[in-house]
């Protein structure tokens, strides 16, 4: 199927998801910027692998790449049994589902391709390709728009700070917060930072990498010197993005992103949290109700204090929830919200059909 807006373009030039007539091609984001490998996902079992180690990662991605692991599915559900795949599907769509716990977009798209498995007749294997295509191709339409938004709002700013990776690594293309940089960067903003992102790297391999490649010039922080940072007065603006933004504003996002934004605020630093309104989970009140995924003790503990009879414990949750209160403007590519709480947020709730 011939990708629509999958086009890259200038200064956007990475694609880490791409269909192949055999499955879905992803970038191992687990090895960056080092080497360059992709691997084909060929069954929902390997996409749903392929997420839960990180190979895959980022709100957005994850959703589309969970989008078309349903296609997968499907194709060999129906050439198991066309007479049963209705069913026998609902098990790979539990385990794409369970891959990662926090990024709502996962269980949105998940819920938009069972629409149309519920109105399949026949082989379903077109019907879905081009939902899941559908919902690539919208995504990095909303993040240029989102680009559009956000960086109108930059008001001339010389310096800003972003956090993990949230462009065309982390989407279908372009990026959320990284595409409010990337489109400031093309409007004369000067100075963009980014934070390292422990204990994954994010910020130092993904963000860094895919800047990199598109020629955008960027500084790296390490995580601990976001204060001092925004003391220098170098930066006006922190810009990031969201795994999942509840019904109130509170946004759960990559770990570090609320002392960011405790800083931002205690600075003076204005804080912007760009996400598609598929991060929005409207049946979750508030940030306390969201699920924050800890990933193993592995990732923080090296193999002295891994040995047998060490005293020495970690503890890895791998977001966090920013209160609404701290964030001073939420950009979706519905529109922006300013000071966003449980009411301001709802002016979107109406303008939900990101959905053809
Ligand atoms: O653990 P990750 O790398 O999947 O975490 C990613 C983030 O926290 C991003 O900020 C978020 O998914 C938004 S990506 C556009």
């Amino acid at each position: 199927m011939a990708p629509g807006s999958q086009i890259q373009s200038a200064n956007d030039s990475v694609r880490a998801l791409q269909w192949v007539d055999d499955g879905l091609r992803v970038l191992d984001q687990r090895k960056l910027p080092a080497v360059i490998e992709y691997e084909t996902c060929t069954t929902a079992q390997s996409v749903a692998e392929a997420i839960a180690s990180m190979r895959v990662r980022g709100a957005p991605a994850i959703g589309i790449a969970a989008a078309y692991g349903v296609v997968l599915a499907a194709r060999e559900r129906y050439r198991q049994d066309s007479g049963n795949w209705k069913e026998s599907i609902r098990q790979d769509l539990d385990v794409l589902a369970a891959s990662r716990p926090t990024a709502v977009n996962l269980c949105w798209a998940i819920d938009r391709m069972r629409e149309v498995i519920a109105l399949a007749e026949g082989d379903p294997c077109v019907a879905l390709l081009g939902a899941a295509t559908a919902i690539h191709d919208d995504d990095i339409a909303a993040n240029r728009r989102m680009g559009e938004l956000g960086s109108a709002l930059l008001g001339g700013a010389s310096g800003v700070l972003t956090h993990c990776n949230t462009g065309s690594l982390a989407t279908g293309g372009y990026g959320t917060a990284l595409g409010v940089i990337r489109s400031g960067w093309k409007a004369g903003l000067k100075k963009v930072y980014a934070a390292e992102t422990r204990p994954w790297l994010q910020g130092a391999r993904l963000t860094a990498w895919e800047l990199d490649q598109d020629r955008i010039p960027a500084t790296l922080i390490a995580d601990s010197a976001a204060a001092y940072l925004m003391r220098s007065g170098a930066v006006q603006w922190v810009i990031v993005g969201a795994d999942r933004i509840a019904a109130n504003g509170d946004t759960a996002n990559k770990i570090g992103t609320y002392s960011l934004a405790v800083n931002a605020r205690h600075h003076g630093v204005k804080f912007m949290v760009v996400a598609p309104t598929s991060t929005i989970d409207w049946g979750t009140a508030s940030g306390e109700a969201i699920a924050i995924e800890e990933r193993d003790k592995k990732e923080l503990l090296g193999d002295y204090f891994l040995q047998e009879g060490r005293l020495i414990d970690a503890w890895n949750p791998v977001f966090d929830v920013t209160p609404a209160r701290l964030i001073d403007v939420i950009v979706t590519e519905r529109g922006v919200v300013l000071d966003p709480d449980a009411k301001s947020l709802q002016g979107l709730a109406g303008a939900r059909p990101m959905m053809r």
